[in-house]
């Protein structure tokens, strides 16, 4: 398949399969059978990922994100559909995949800890037939760009939690694939190593036309890094658009009428075809945030109606915008609701 995409997901399903047991009900000593059941991974998952984009992958605990990383390395297999890296059957083409693709799995350990950073990436690229003085200029080359020049001789275990995952992102990168995958690189990391990790993911990509996939829960990662977000919820995408597109998606009903002086709640109670209006009492910048329904008819009267309130209880108007979305309410909104469909994916 000839297309832009380095990565290409295309319409996967995965269900996993628990086994039966036995178990001992330790009030009544009554023994219970828990029966199999099937945990729907991924269901219909498509998106593809070009070269020198961030592609991130949001979603709550056992959402599925794993999984899709996973599916891309060749480490899970997919019940339907198939994955492509840079045209190649991930079934198919095993090998040739494992040269294309650096992976950096959530919670795994990498590294070998008796050993210093160079050596482990001296280790690692040897395994993946990189050698010589080119392997030692890559090694120090890239433990220089990820910030651990310092500490390229002293034994990982005296490395921080942050340090070795910087580590891990050197060893997915030895063999300078062009399609990186993270999985939760920031999880657990405290703010300064994170900044850091998101970046060099940055940097690097931007810089080396790398393609890259991160999964995530924290938004403020996907926010500022990812070029495209995909959210999946009990295996189900729910939402896949470009970042700003996405923080767009609700922008669209909530506004903010800027006003002289605080009014009373009861001056914008029972407002027309207005969802919701709550007073922001900062004292220098008063606000009205006026919540809508969807639809621009409705829209339309809500914010006449919010007006013509607002002048009739002689508040005077400074400004009215409409409200940006952080990722976070967007996340929210879309994963609270039992997953389905959301229209016009892409
Ligand atoms: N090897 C497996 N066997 C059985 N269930 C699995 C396996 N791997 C993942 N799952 C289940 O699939 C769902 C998705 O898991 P995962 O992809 O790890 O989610 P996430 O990374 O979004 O937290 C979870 O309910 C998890 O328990
Ligand atoms: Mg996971």
């Amino acid at each position: 398949m000839t297309q832009p995409y380095l990565v290409e997901i295309d319409h996967v399903d995965k269900t996993f399969y628990t086994h039966h047991f036995l178990q001992i009900d330790p009030d009544t000593g009554r023994r219970l059978l828990h029966k199999r059941k099937s945990v729907n991974a991924a269901c219909d998952i498509a998106f593809g990922i070009k070269p020198g984009e961030i592609f991130g992958l949001l979603g709550p605990n056992g959402a599925g994100k794993t999984t899709a990383v996973k599916m891309v390395s060749g480490l899970v297999r997919p019940d339907k559909g198939r994955v492509f890296v840079d045209g190649m059957d991930v079934e198919r083409k095993r090998l040739q995949i494992l040269k294309k693709v650096g992976v950096v799995l959530e919670g795994t350990r990498t590294s070998i800890w008796p050993l210093t950073p160079m050596e482990n990436l001296i280790y690692y690229g040897n395994l993946k037939n990189v050698k010589g003085k080119i392997l030692r200029a890559r090694a120090a080359e890239l433990l220089a760009f990820i910030g651990l020049k310092e500490k390229m001789n002293i034994q990982v275990r005296q490395l921080s939690r942050g340090e070795k995952q910087k580590l891990a992102i050197c060893i997915a990168l030895i063999a300078d694939p062009p399609v990186i995958l993270l999985d939760e690189p920031t999880t657990g990391l405290d703010v300064q190593s994170s900044r850091n990790i998101k970046d060099k993911v940055f940097e690097m990509t931007r810089e080396q036309g790398k393609c890259v996939l991160v999964t995530t829960h924290d938004m403020h990662v996907a926010q500022e890094i990812c070029d495209r977000i995909g959210i999946i919820n009990q295996g189900v995408m729910v939402a896949c658009k470009p970042t700003a597109e996405l923080l767009d998606y609700f922008s669209d009903q909530v506004f903010e009428f800027r006003v002289d002086r605080v009014p009373d709640p009861v001056e914008i109670d029972g407002i027309a075809n207005v969802r919701s209006a709550i007073v922001e009492a900062n004292l220098d910048d008063p606000m009205v945030v006026v919540t809508v329904d969807e639809g621009l008819d409705t829209r339309s009267e809500a914010l006449y109606a919010t007006m013509h309130r607002l002048q009739e209880r002689g508040l005077r108007l400074r400004s009215v915008s409409q409200r940006q979305q952080s990722l976070e309410n967007v996340f929210l909104r879309l994963t609270r609701a039992p997953a389905k469909s959301e229209p016009d994916n892409n």
